[in-house]
């Protein structure tokens, strides 16, 4: 899966000003070198975001950390060294390396080291910074395969690397350690309460924060069909009721269900690890099938599943266009 040639060309691509698609263990990227501006405005324009909403920059390593962050807090070091590469994203006060175009022109730099061995290939290959938010159309499903980016983005990207499909599934976790006490700004692939048990004391999730997040719209990961949200036991009232109002209706949700015969389930484990691995994949997949409601089944609000239950929260709510 890691071919040396092909992460010369990236990297060739990233110094030259292009835009490519990377593979990480959370969800692909959709990437360009931090430090140039007009790649990272064609990274804005290619996902129809808006550009006072701030980037990821992807590091090789821990030890960039500095370079990038004018302060860093122990409680920074703590996470970084339990954690890194992984899907944890630290929110820290910026230095003059991370410009306006990557920061939306805030103070503070969001800084992730990913676990993937392609990107982390193209990462100290470069030597330097890469900004990626997810390669999905703003607003849309973020991608888990290689072939979801080239479905969604087509020939807008200079080359796709294809990693496989993404370990982890969901976003990282992002921590907020640039004021006052640490807080979750998006709950994500590292449980909250492993980095809880690193820093020794509980971290809030800050749901509304001063910072713009674009992953807290509240209509974001949205797929096109509604999607209706239940506890597991609720789910065959539920899709019996849309039914009766004559809609089609499928079901995302773990096998013991008691579903009528001609309700297409699409398996999301009730386990979260695993339900966050394929929820992505299975919201596409249902919303293929042109159902107009998908009846999304919750999992239990601990480890990954606080981060699945927010993706899927934000797919039901209702949207402004
Ligand atoms: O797992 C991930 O984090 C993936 C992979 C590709 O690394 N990236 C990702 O990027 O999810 P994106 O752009 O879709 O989401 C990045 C989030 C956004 O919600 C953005 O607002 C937030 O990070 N963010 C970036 N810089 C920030 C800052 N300085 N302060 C607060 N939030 C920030
Ligand atoms: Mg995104």
């Amino acid at each position: 899966m890691l071919n040396p040639e092909l992460v010369e060309r990236a990297v060739e691509m990233l110094r030259r000003g292009g835009v490519i698609a990377l593979p990480t263990e959370t969800v692909y990227g959709l990437a360009a070198n931090a430090e140039d501006e007009l790649a990272v405005r064609r990274v804005f324009a290619i996902k129809g975001r808006p550009a006072t909403h701030p980037l990821i920059v992807h590091l090789p390593g821990a030890e960039h950390l500095s370079s990038w962050a004018r302060e860093v807090p122990d409680s920074a070091r703590l996470l970084a060294a339990a954690f890194w590469p992984g899907p944890l994203t630290l929110v820290l006060p910026r230095t003059p390396r991370a410009t306006d175009a990557v920061t939306g022109g805030q103070d503070t730099v969001a800084l992730r080291v990913p676990a993937h061995p392609v990107a982390l290939a193209v990462l100290q290959r470069l030597g330097g910074g890469v900004a990626a938010p997810s390669a999905n159309r703003f607003g849309r499903v973020s991608p888990t395969t290689a072939e979801h980016v080239r479905q969604d983005l087509g020939a807008d990207v200079d080359l796709v690397l294809d990693g496989g499909p993404c370990a982890v599934g969901v976003e990282s976790t992002i921590v907020d350690l640039s004021s006052g006490a640490p807080a979750i700004l998006r709950p994500g692939g590292l449980a909250a309460e492993d980095v809880e048990r690193v820093l020794g004391h509980a971290v809030p999730v800050r749901a509304v924060s001063k910072v713009r997040v674009s992953g807290s719209l509240a209509s974001h990961y949205a797929p096109r069909a509604g999607v209706v949200l239940a506890e597991p036991h609720e789910a065959a009232a539920r899709v019996a009721a849309l039914r009766a109002r004559g809609l089609r209706v499928g079901v995302l949700g773990p096998q013991g269900l008691t579903l009528p015969d001609d309700v297409p389930r699409f398996d999301v484990p009730a386990e979260p690890a695993a339900a966050a691995r394929v929820l992505y994949t299975r919201l596409r997949e249902a919303d293929a099938r042109g159902h107009d409601v998908l009846v999304a089944c919750l999992p239990a609000a601990s480890g990954l599943g606080v981060a699945v239950r927010d993706r899927l929260s934000r797919a039901a709510a209702p949207r402004d266009g």
